[in-house]
């Protein structure tokens, strides 16, 4: 399957449970439960998206401007995210952050969906975006099994330049601190 129809699926997964959530009660408590599966399903899809999709855009075509804007929406709706993650766990009230998460991704799959698709669409063959989905198969596969983010190097990673992002993620994998492996 091309990379397009992969990501869009995945937009169609979150879409649905973000909808059921801000559908829900305040009170009602499988809202724990959907924020749970919203994050399982939205932090692999963003890092392998990222890392995937976004990076090989980046690394054969001079124009960033897109790609970068959707980085700084992935952060963004993350950081929304854990906001809502940490209401839920001090019990506090969700639904008006719920109701924001939903609005900023909803917003960034429009563009994401029009304008880096569009770019894709321009840059790779049909056979190319075949290769690109399945890397991302094959990726977010090892991050769901690796249970999201293996530490914060994973988030910042993807932000670096091209010729940087396989220094950082050696010196993630090997687990050290401080400058060596870098
Ligand atoms: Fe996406
Ligand atoms: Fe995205």
């Amino acid at each position: 399957m091309q990379i397009y129809d992969l990501l869009k699926q995945d937009h169609e997964e979150v879409k649905a449970l973000l909808t059921e959530l801000v559908n829900l009660a305040e009170d009602d408590d499988y809202h724990s439960v959907l924020i749970d599966q919203i994050a399982s399903a939205l932090i692999p899809h963003s890092r392998a998206e990222e890392s995937v999709f976004y990076n090989t855009i980046r690394a054969v075509d001079s124009d960033t401007g897109e790609v970068m804007h959707g980085y700084k929406e992935h952060i963004e709706a993350e950081g929304i995210l854990r906001t809502l993650q940490a209401l839920d766990k001090t019990d506090m009230s969700w639904k008006a952050t719920a109701v924001k998460l939903k609005e900023a991704l909803d917003h960034h799959v429009v563009e994401e969906e029009s304008k880096i698709f569009a770019q894709g669409h321009r840059i790779f063959t049909a056979e190319e975006a075949e290769s690109i989905g399945e890397a991302f198969v094959e990726l977010k596969g090892k991050i769901v099994l690796q249970g999201g983010l293996a530490n914060t190097f994973e988030l910042v990673k993807n932000l670096m330049p091209p010729r940087l992002i396989n220094k950082l993620s050696n010196f993630s994998a090997s687990g050290r601190s401080g400058s060596a492996g870098v």
